[in-house]
């Protein structure tokens, strides 16, 4: 469970965050929307400790993480994935599977990675770790193909997968459906379905494809001007007038007239 309470972030004179509070169930899929330039991002940010607020608190599990840097959130079970997959382009897929999340390694862990005995020991168990992953994504048959050459849904794809590789089991997801064509969609949506239901993994994720956070989010909190407008189940807050005016008209009005 994910606890934001009144948190506050200025950048110079743009107050971006002005008090928001939510919480993130533990077990749910919870979505983050709202117009641009709500604050989505910010707070993720904030959650992940990427940044730091001005005014209020994050609490992991009941516990204060404010403040503290994302590999120590990493070890306490928290990761999150880009917007844009940072990729090694020059490596295999698999290679990249076995490399865990940028600016999420503590000094600790990088000595362990570096550590050649414990890399040569747990090698094998990663591959096929790795391999396990791979399968689940649907990308087994392109385990060698160099990173840099997949398509913009594979990446998203792959960096699920490297979630997958980590021991984490909250997870802070940036727009997984930009840009991915509505087959490969439909696959992240299973799969973030799957992990959640069998394997007990809990999500937030900022979202800008209401197609998406309709069939997989449950609650679903609307953000505007750097705090929580409303939230509840997506049936509920689309027919909420201030929503409508504040960033869902264009869709409510397309379905009206379908
Ligand atoms: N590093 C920064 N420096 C200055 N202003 C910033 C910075 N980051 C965000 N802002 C401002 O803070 C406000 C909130 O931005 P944020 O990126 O959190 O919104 P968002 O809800 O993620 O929007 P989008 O849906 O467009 O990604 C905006 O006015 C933005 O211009
Ligand atoms: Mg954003």
């Amino acid at each position: 469970m994910i606890e934001v309470r009144d948190l506050q972030k200025s950048f110079g004179g743009v107050r971006a965050v002005r008090g928001c509070s939510f919480t993130v169930p533990t077990g749910s899929i919870t979505a983050l929307i709202g117009p641009n330039g709500a604050g989505k991002t910010t707070v993720f940010n904030i959650i992940a400790g990427f940044l730091r607020p001005d005014a209020g608190r994050v609490l992991l599990d009941g516990e204060d993480v404010t403040g503290l840097a994302p590999h120590r959130l990493y070890r306490r079970g928290l990761v999150r994935t880009f917007q844009i997959p940072r990729m090694f382009d020059r490596m295999t897929v698999l290679e990249s599977l076995l490399v865990p999340p940028v600016g999420q390694l503590g000094e600790n862990l990088v000595h362990a990675w570096f550590s050649r005995d414990r890399v040569r020991r747990q090698e094998a168990k990663l591959v096929a770790r790795a391999r396990e992953v791979l399968d689940l994504l649907g990308l087994r048959h392109l385990e060698g193909e160099r990173a840099g050459h997949l398509s913009g849904g594979q990446k998203k794809l792959v960096e699920l997968g490297r979630v997958l590789m980590s021991p984490c089991r909250t997870v802070l997801l940036d727009e997984p459906g930009a840009g991915v064509n509505r087959t490969l969609l439909s696959r992240i949506v299973d799969l973030i379905r799957r992990l959640n239901r069998e394997a007990g993994y809990t999500f937030c994720i900022v979202e800008h494809d209401m197609d998406l956070v309709a069939r997989l989010c449950d609650p679903v909190i609307v953000m505007a001007e750097g705090r929580v407008l409303t939230q509840g189940r997506f049936e509920d807050i689309r027919r909420n007038r201030e929503v409508i005016d504040a960033y869902l008209g264009a869709v409510a009005v397309e379905e009206e007239e379908a």
